[in-house]
């Protein structure tokens, strides 16, 4: 039931916090480390989202990641309609699966087979299950402030939504689930004995604001992990597709054993994949022993939508992308340095960070540290009521797409610069 009381974002908020924990389905959107009321969007379109009170805002959320062409893309739109009419899941394969799974390991060197999955989750939580059953080990390394989905053994020291509530791991998570789960700080290689099956890491780390690997840190986990026998599994749901076309593997030219990838290649539909070689991907049910499915797993609209994006973000698309991302970041950093702000705008590519401080963090401690100080919160508040939607927590990154044009991205500055000088 609506009424016209309900379109408010308030109204919104509180008959959502009576039917949902904190009126949202995942909780960074609940404006808790923040304060205050979320806005309910009503539409999207490229840079913009509306809110239900009609006030427009550019958008630097963007869905966390897979919004990289902007909201409501004419293709996106045309390809997901068309396949909406077709019928929209069959639990039998259908060509977009293949084309998908085809057009993914052309661009991602080594990466022979693929399993697609609803979402990053289960697309990391699956490649973890896949490496423990391909080596027979159980242990699992992570990295202190890295975000890997919600699935037990994997939230412990969490970035993203984990680090956002002040959370160190969630309840409800039993002893037994995590005993095999080490937890190592970022840009140091862990030891790595012959009972671990996989370290898993995000190449660069894009959950605990934006945290670069250090130089040799990636080569030095593929050759521990090389040394060890265990697996390397780069979670890529971030920087997949969108720190260029073959993802941190082409970036930094170091290659693991197993991927995970979520976000840009299902266009803004639930969607994860996670793929590795023939041979380890022999180990995956029905080839091998490693069960893993899912009803929607691969629906057409994801890899309609998933399709269209990729064939959107051609060569010429990722030099866009950077370019930018390049001018984004530039104008922060200016607009901080001339009110006098102390903040730290790291950028790799096209992903852009935000610290407010004077040290660029290189692992989680450092980054809680800044994130903890309180200022993101006001310059939150300053930026979305001039219009300016950020991300509601300090240990998100700011997703600039190709739908932020050079005018849109400046409008996003002017507004920043104004909300910096209330900061000092
Ligand atoms: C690096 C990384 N891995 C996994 C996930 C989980 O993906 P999803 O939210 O689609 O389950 C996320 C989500 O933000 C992520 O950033």
């Amino acid at each position: 039931m609506t009424n016209e009381n309900t379109h408010t974002n308030n109204a919104l908020f509180e008959r959502g916090n009576r039917v949902m924990p904190g009126g949202v389905n995942s909780p960074v959107r609940s404006f808790r480390s923040v304060g205050g009321t979320p806005y309910f969007v009503a539409s999207g379109s490229g840079a913009h989202v509306t809110d239900v009170e009609g006030k427009t805002y550019i958008d630097f959320v963007q869905s966390y990641g897979p919004g990289i062409l902007g909201h409501a893309h004419p293709k996106i739109v045309e390809a997901v309609t068309t396949a909406a009419g077709a019928g929209t899941s069959y639990g039998a394969p259908t060509l977009g699966e293949v084309e998908l799974a085809e057009e993914i390991s052309r661009r991602i060197p080594g990466m022979e087979m693929m399993r697609m999955t609803s979402s990053g989750t289960e697309a990391a939580m699956s490649a973890i299950r896949l490496a423990r059953g391909a080596t027979g080990r159980s242990t699992i390394i992570k990295f202190a402030g890295c975000y890997h989905g919600h699935t037990d053994s994997l939230l412990v020291a969490g970035g993203s939504g984990v680090a956002n509530q002040g959370m160190a791991g969630s309840d409800g998570v039993p002893d037994g689930a995590v005993a095999d789960t080490i937890v190592a700080p970022y840009n140091v290689v862990p030891e790595i004995d012959d009972t671990v099956a996989v370290v898993a890491v995000e190449p660069v780390a894009a959950n605990m604001g934006l945290v670069a690997p250090s130089e040799g840190f990636l080569q030095g986990l593929r050759d521990a992990c090389d040394a060890a026998g265990a697996m390397l599994l780069f979670d890529e749901v971030i920087t997949g597709f969108r720190l260029a076309r073959g993802g941190a593997t082409e970036w930094y030219g170091v290659q693991p054993d197993v991927w995970a990838f979520g976000k840009v290649i299902g266009g803004g539909l639930p969607v994860g994949c996670y793929g590795a070689s023939r041979e380890i991907m022999g180990h995956v049910s029905p080839l091998g022993g490693v069960y893993q499915g899912g009803t929607l797993s691969g629906n057409p609209l994801a890899t309609a939508a998933g399709l269209a994006t990729l064939e959107l973000l051609d060569a010429d698309a990722y030099v866009e992308l950077e370019r930018i991302s390049t001018r984004l970041a530039t104008g922060m950093r200016a607009a901080f340095a001339d009110a006098g702000v102390d903040a730290v705008v790291p950028q790799i590519g096209p992903l852009v960070g935000l610290f407010f401080g004077n040290e660029t963090p290189t692992n989680f401690d450092e980054v809680k540290a800044l994130a903890e100080n309180g200022v993101y919160k006001t310059f939150f508040h300053a930026c979305l009521s001039r219009g300016v939607a950020l991300a509601p927590g300090p240990y998100e990154i700011l997703f600039p797409g190709l739908a932020h044009t050079d005018e849109v991205i400046d409008q996003a500055i002017a507004v920043m610069a104004e909300a910096a000088e209330l900061l000092v």
